[in-house]
C-alpha cells in the first residue's frame, strides 16, 4: 500500500479526529501517503480531497467533530454513485480506503467495493453504538457523559419545580445512550425501542409507575429518559398525552445535537486512536471488507457486511434491573 484514503461519513462523533490522527501517524510510520476526502462520500464523488500531513493532525485529538467534515450522501445510493466513487479512487491511485462511520456508511463502502480494485476497511464511529462487531463505537462514551450532564441539570430544575420531565436522547433506533445515561442519571423510568413499541394505547405502562411513585414516595422530581423514535409523534406528544392523563404537567426536553459535540472523553480518544491504528495495520496484513473493532478488550476484525445486523444488545443486566426497580 502506497496511498491510503480516509473519510468520515454520517453523523459525526467525538473521537473521529483521534481516529484520523492515528491513521495518519500510523501510515506515515510505514511511509504511506494519506489522502483525506472531505464531507464523507461527497468528497469521493466530487473529488474534494487533500493530502494529509502530520501537521494537519496536530492539536486535534481533543476536538469534537471531524477535521474532514462529514455528510450523508444520497448520491451514493444511485446506481452511478458507487461507480463514480470507485473511479475516483482508481484515478488517484488509492490502494486502500478507510471509512470512519456507522453501519449506513459501511453499506456505502460495500457498494463501492463492487467496482473498486483496492482494499476497504471500516472504523466504527457513531454516538449511537448501534454497530455489531465492537463493544463500543467511537463517540458513544462522550455522548453518554454529555447526556448525563444535561440530565443532572434538568434534575435540579425538576426538583425545584416538582415537575415531571421527559428527556429525549439520541440513538436512532437503539437505546444504548438512553439506557446508559438513564441509569447513570438515576432516571425513574427509561423508555427505549428495545423495551417494545409504546403506543398511545399502552400509556398505562408509563403512567402507573409515575402515579405509584408520586403517591407512595412523595417524589419531588421524576425523570423519564426517552430514546428518540420510541413514541409515535415524538417525545413532546408523549409528554402531552401524559399531562392529559394524570393532570400533572409533564415537560419534554429534546436534547438533540448537543449530544454529538464536545471534546471527546479519554475513552473515545483512546478507542479512536486504537482503531485508527489497527485499521492501517490490518490493511497491511491484507484485510478487506472488514471493520476494525474491539470486543472484550481485544482488537478484532468483523465482516463489514454484518455490522448492521443488530445482534448487539443493550446491557441485559441493566435492562432487567431497571425494569425491576424502574419506578423507585
Ligand atoms: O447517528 C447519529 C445520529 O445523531 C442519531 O442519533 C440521530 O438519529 C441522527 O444521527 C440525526 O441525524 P441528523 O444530524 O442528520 O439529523
Amino acid at each position: 500500500i502506497k496511498r491510503l484514503g480516509v473519510l468520515t461519513s454520517g453523523g459525526d462523533a467525538p473521537g473521529m479526529n483521534a481516529a484520523i490522527r492515528a491513521v495518519l501517524l500510523t501510515a506515515a510510520s510505514y511511509n504511506i501517503e494519506v489522502v483525506g476526502f472531505k464531507h464523507g462520500y461527497i468528497g469521493l464523488l466530487e473529488q474534494e480531497y487533500k493530502t494529509l500531513m502530520p501537521q494537519h493532525v496536530q492539536n486535534i485529538i481533543q476536538r469534537g467533530g471531524t477535521i474532514l467534515k462529514s455528510a450523508r450522501c444520497p448520491a451514493l445510493q444511485t446506481p452511478e454513485g458507487p461507480k463514480l466513487a470507485a473511479a475516483t479512487l482508481h484515478q488517484l491511485n488509492i490502494d486502500a480506503l478507510i471509512v470512519i462511520g456507522g453501519d449506513g456508511s459501511f453499506r456505502g463502502a460495500l457498494e463501492i467495493a463492487k467496482h473498486y480494485q483496492g482494499q476497504i476497511i471500516g472504523v466504527p464511529g457513531t454516538i449511537d453504538n448501534d454497530v455489531d462487531g465492537t463493544d463500543n463505537t467511537i463517540g458513544y462514551a462522550t455522548a453518554i457523559d454529555t447526556a448525563l450532564d444535561a440530565i443532572d441539570k434538568i434534575r435540579d430544575t425538576a426538583d425545584a419545580f416538582e415537575r415531571i420531565f421527559l428527556v429525549e436522547l439520541m440513538g436512532r433506533h437503539s437505546g444504548f445512550i438512553a439506557l446508559s445515561a438513564g441509569i447513570a442519571g438515576g432516571a425513574e423510568q427509561i423508555i427505549c425501542p428495545e423495551f417494545g413499541p409504546l403506543s398511545a394505547e399502552d400509556l398505562r405502562r408509563v403512567l402507573t409507575p409515575i402515579q405509584h411513585a408520586q403517591l407512595l414516595m412523595g417524589k419531588a422530581s421524576y425523570i423519564i429518559v426517552v430514546a428518540e423514535n420510541s413514541y409515535p409523534g415524538g417525545t413532546t406528544a408523549l409528554a402531552d398525552a401524559l399531562t392529559k392523563a394524570i393532570g400533572i404537567e409533564c415537560r419534554a426536553c429534546i436534547l438533540g445535537h448537543i449530544q454529538r459535540g464536545g471534546s471527546p472523553v479519554g475513552a473515545d480518544r483512546i478507542l479512536g486512536s486504537k482503531l485508527g491504528a489497527y485499521a492501517v495495520e490490518q490493511l497491511l496484513q491484507g484485510a478487506h471488507l472488514q471493520m476494525a473493532g474491539e470486543v472484550n478488550g481485544e482488537l478484532s476484525l468483523y465482516p463489514l457486511a454484518l455490522t448492521g445486523e443488530r445482534t448487539k444488545a443493550i446491557d441485559p443486566f441493566l435492562v432487567r434491573w431497571q425494569q425491576q426497580v424502574g419506578s423507585a
